[in-house]
């Protein structure tokens, strides 16, 4: 293998002669900086790489030195709490070494080489092993054990294996294969382009809760499950990603900034580290890794904080963990590859996308899924993926959305009208859909409730009824509908305002657990069935909408979850005494 000389440039993309056994995606050090690129293209003499740092100043005739290796991520005990850029190098590191400007070409190791580590071992000299199987295990974080495995296409028997306190570069054991031996470390290396393999996929039957109502009740992800949420400008969406990763009942969270301002990014590094996990009351960072990958980074690092991403989410899932991975945004990636595409001079496709726009689109999203991984007995793992679309214009029509769409099975929809209306999240109700309900069916019938499937299709309903009679309000006016319909807009109003919204900034409001979600929508229902029947009897709408129990209603969002059942009660109560009273008042003038 042998070096080149960089022969043209054009922003991110690098013509260079001389790479002479270069092989697709091998990782080249170009110029006297050692920028990092990858192999993206060969055509005879000729090797063309698109750089993932800034190529300013670089010149034709500066070398160029392949490593011969793929781009890959390290896998082991200090991934988790880290930040990191486009290609695994840790932030922090980063700008400690070279201050806010981060300078170019700097190599630095993904995982803290010093840390010792406590290794348990769950193997011992002598056992057999196959992929997968868990040798041992280390604390990564006090949430989190780290397992440390057999890696993909390794097995044979354990010569020996060390329990004790080691680097990631210090060996802890061997592996006797067919082929050979091959040391055990605490951690290991993965190609990201490649899919980390697993057993075999498994049907998305668990829901990922989220906190949030209007995803949980109405639109619910699975675990292993992929969604999009595309919105325009300032609809939502990174607060909504945001809420998914602090929220959502993943073990682990990987949150992929991708190609967004600064500014939105900052928040994420400057909010996230002082978030506390709902359950364990400890940081959220001890489950988190960060991928940040800012609009004035080099755009080609945009693909790979995607790939460096979802690389990390697999190796923890192959663990038995429930991992969720959070892009924001996927469009900004696709904006890449149009812009490296252009550069080659390759046939554009649609709105001069690449060609392959929608199968990178696919690929990514079917890492996703739930499934049993490697290694002995049933261990199971899941990853979920959230993508966030930002199509130009809010118009969904674009080849980002559309091909979005066509692999991701839930359909977050954000609208621009509901964001101005001061409506959040602002997800249209009308257009979103999620293809798991039925999936998910099951679980929420033994889990929550017998009646949940049903009080889910009845909101909607309603939410439907209400937006034809607003067609029929536009024409002749509230006045004229009958006093049952008036009834249907009422209940309509309390689902959005009492249920729908929810603020992400508020500290009670900004998470609901399921059962409070079922006890809240129950009680909206029962409301509605109870007014539907004093409507009935003569009462009217005006009368019900005088009721001081919907303004307890209004408050059950606001009520602490160690509250809320009794908050319900004494609701419940309310609504049975006010509404047997409109029935007295109405005997009496009858
Ligand atoms: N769930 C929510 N609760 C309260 N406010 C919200 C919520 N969602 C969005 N907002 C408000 O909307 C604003 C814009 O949201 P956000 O930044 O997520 O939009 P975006 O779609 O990511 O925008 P951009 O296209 O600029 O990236 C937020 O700053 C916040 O004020
Ligand atoms: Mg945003």
């Amino acid at each position: 293998m042998s070096n080149g000389v960089v022969y043209r440039v054009t922003g991110p993309v690098v013509a260079a002669k001389g790479l002479e056994g270069a092989k697709m995606f091998d990782v080249v050090r170009v110029g006297e900086l050692g920028l990092v690129g990858e192999v993206i293209r060969l055509q005879g003499d000729t090797a063309t790489l698109q750089i993932y740092e800034d190529t300013t100043g670089l010149r034709p005739g500066e070398k160029v030195v392949n490593t011969g290796q793929a781009l890959s991520v390290e896998l082991g005990p200090g991934l988790l709490t880290s930040i990191y850029d486009g290609i695994q190098r840790p932030l922090n590191v980063l700008r400690e070494q070279s201050g806010d400007f981060i300078s170019r070409g700097l190599v630095i190791p993904a995982l803290d080489e010093k840390k010792k580590w406590d290794f348990k071992t769950l193997k011992k000299a002598g056992d057999k092993v196959v992929p997968g199987e868990i040798l041992g295990t280390v604390q990564e974080t006090p949430l989190i054990s780290h397992k440390i495995m057999v890696p993909p296409g390794v097995s044979g028997e354990l010569k020996e294996l060390k329990a004790g306190s080691f680097t990631i570069r210090e060996k802890v054991g061997t592996i006797k294969t067919a082929e050979g031996d091959v040391p055990v470390f605490l951690a290991t290396k993965w190609r990201v382009r490649i899919p980390r393999p697993l057993t075999r996929k498994l049907p998305p039957d668990t829901p990922l809760l989220t906190g949030q109502r209007v995803f949980d009740t109405f639109f619910p992800l699975a675990k292993g499950g992929t969604a999009a949420i595309p919105g325009p400008f300032g609809s939502g969406k990174t607060v909504s990603q945001q809420q998914l990763a602090k929220w959502s009942d993943a073990s682990i969270i990987v949150y992929v900034g991708c190609g967004e301002r600064g500014n939105e990014m900052t928040e994420v590094l400057a909010t996230f580290p002082e978030l506390e996990d709902p359950r364990s009351k400890r940081p959220l960072m001890e489950r988190t890794i960060l991928v940040a990958n800012t609009s004035n980074m080099p755009v080609a690092a945009r693909e790979a904080s995607i790939y460096t991403g979802i690389t990390i989410a697999e190796y923890y899932r192959d663990m038995g963990y429930d991992v969720a991975l959070m892009a924001d945004s996927t469009s900004r990636w696709a904006e890449a590859l149009r812009e490296i595409s252009g550069r080659l001079e390759e046939m554009p496709g649609e709105e001069g996308y690449p060609a392959y726009l929608g199968r990178r689109l696919a690929e990514f999203y079917e890492r996703a899924g739930r499934a049993v991984v490697l290694g002995p007995g049933e261990k199971t793992g899941s990853v979920s993926v959230v993508g966030a679309v930002s199509p130009p214009g809010g118009d969904f029509s674009e080849p980002v959305s559309q091909n979005t769409l066509r692999v991701t099975r839930v359909f977050w929809a954000l609208d621009a009208s509901l964001a101005a209306r001061r409506h959040f999240p602002s997800i249209n109700w009308l257009n979103s859909y999620s293809l798991y309900t039925e999936d998910l069916r099951n679980w929420y019938v033994a889990n929550i409730g017998k009646d949940w499937p049903g009080f889910r299709s009845e909101a909607l309903e309603i939410l439907q009824k209400e937006a034809e009679l607003q067609d029929i309000v536009q024409l002749v006016g509230y006045d004229a509908l009958p006093e049952s319909e008036k009834g249907t807009m009422d209940v309509a109003k309390m689902i959005r305002e009492d249920y729908l919204q929810q603020s992400a900034y508020d500290p009670v409001d900004t998470y609901s657990s399921i059962r409070k979600q079922y006890l809240m929508i129950k009680t909206i229902l029962d409301f509605g069935h109870m007014e539907a029947e004093a409507l009935k009897t003569g009462a009217t709408a005006t009368q019900v909408a005088a009721f001081p129990v919907k303004s307890k209603i209004s408050k059950i969002k606001w009520t602490p979850e160690d509250q809320v059942e009794a908050f319900i009660k004494e609701v419940e109560g309310d609504m049975a005494q006010q509404f047997a009273g409109l029935r007295q008042e109405i005997k009496v003038q009858q």
